[in-house]
């Protein structure tokens, strides 16, 4: 049994409207009968906890949706159960991503004695107009206000802006990104906007009536980013995250490093010890197969090392510490040449993507990859 610490996903598939631009599994209900959640989570929870015996947990990651809508006594009896069953590394992180309007700020205070002590609020923007067009039920002023709040009320808080967006030109992105900074948040998650399937975003691409920037455009913009960013103390050590060296999200750091992490609530993945699990999307689908065989699990499937090394190399080569590559699937010439054309560096045993090759990622990785 490894002695590196669990990390524990946890989805709240709910959210107050839908957002033209977002493909998370989320969804718009009249009610939620908060009983029923509360008894099903733990139960999707005890499951997971019964197949992961012995671990020591590091991170608690509330995702959603929008887990600032859960009440907070459910949160705490999560936290609770999930301190029965498994032991807590004395220092572990408890992130729950917050939606900034007045409503949920309220129950900041509430969701931090229930022991969240880290908290990722959406503001997306700091402009009106962009997010209108986001299509986001608060303002610049109400996000602030609910920034403002968190920060009194959280030891961390993190937030997430999405850039690129149609017609934002460069010196505006690095106004609204010099304003971002000055709030001294330890860590901030910087999203290129992007066109998912499915979304009411699509549509309008595919009519031609929302347009983002070209990819040159685009690059202008993440170079501008990282100069600012790292120019403030909190440099990139992921394609969209930046952080005070040292206040890195250790939840998705457990990601990244290819650990294991549980996941429970709709749709949830987990990785237990070369088993891949996800979770049953539909929230009633969910909740039916809970009540049914006691846990929401859609299917598990063990996974060789050979897809096991692909994953990590796929999540390691998103992280600027990189990864030690391993032989077996990474094709050693493909690094060379990635190496001459200045997309990937060397460091010791390690490999990584430069800045340039962030934005050629996906290329990257089809190259590396031995067939
Ligand atoms: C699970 S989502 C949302 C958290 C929270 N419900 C909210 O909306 O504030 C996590 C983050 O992904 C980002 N995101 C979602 N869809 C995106 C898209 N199509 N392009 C870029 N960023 C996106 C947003 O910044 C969002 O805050
Ligand atoms: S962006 Fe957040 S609030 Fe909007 S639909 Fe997605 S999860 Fe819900």
């Amino acid at each position: 049994m490894t002695d590196q610490p669990l990390a524990l996903y946890v989805h709240w598939p709910f959210c107050v409207s839908k957002c033209p631009y977002c493909d998370f599994n989320s969804h718009v209900r009249e009610s939620v009968d908060q009983e029923r959640w509360r008894a099903a989570m733990l139960a999707d929870l005890a499951y997971e906890a019964a197949q992961l015996p012995g671990r020591r947990l590091g991170s608690v990651f509330f995702g959603g949706g929008t887990p600032s809508l859960m009440p907070p006594a459910t949160v705490a009896a999560v936290l609770d159960a999930a301190a029965g069953h498994w032991a807590m590394s004395p220092d572990v992180e408890i992130t729950l991503e917050a939606n900034p309007s007045s409503v949920e700020a309220a129950r900041f205070a509430d969701l931090a004695r229930a022991g969240v002590n880290r908290v990722s609020l959406g503001l997306q923007a700091l402009d009106d107009d962009a997010l209108r067009l986001l299509g986001r039920a608060h303002d610049v002023g109400e996000g602030l206000a609910a920034l403002n709040v968190a920060q009194a009320v959280f030891r961390r808080v993190s937030f997430d802006l999405i850039y690129a967006r149609p017609e934002q030109s460069l010196p505006a992105w690095e106004a609204e990104l010099a304003r971002a900074l000055s709030f001294g948040t330890e860590h901030l998650s910087l999203y290129q906007l992007t066109v998912e399937p499915g979304t009411r975003f699509a549509t309008l691409a595919a009519k031609g009536e929302l347009v983002l920037p070209d990819g040159d455009a685009a690059a202008a913009l993440f170079e501008a980013t990282q100069a600012m960013t790292a120019a403030a103390g909190l440099p990139r050590y992921e394609v969209s995250n930046h952080a005070r060296p040292g206040a890195e999200s250790r939840h998705n750091l457990t990601y990244w490093r290819y650990g294991d992490y549980a996941g429970v609530g709709p749709g949830a993945h987990g990785r237990r010890g070369g088993v891949a699990t996800v979770r049953r999307k539909k929230p009633e689908n969910w909740l039916a197969a809970v009540d049914r065989n006691g846990h929401g699990g859609e299917a598990e499937e063990a996974l060789d090392p050979r897809d096991r090394a692909t994953e990590a190399l796929l999540m390691g080569l998103r992280l600027r510490e990189g990864i030690v590559p391993d032989p077996a699937v990474v094709d050693e010439a493909a690094v060379e040449r990635l190496v001459a054309q200045g997309l990937l560096e060397r460091r010791g045993t390690r490999i990584a993507t430069t800045e340039a090759g962030i934005l050629l990622l996906d290329g990257i990785l089809v190259q590396l990859a031995r067939d």
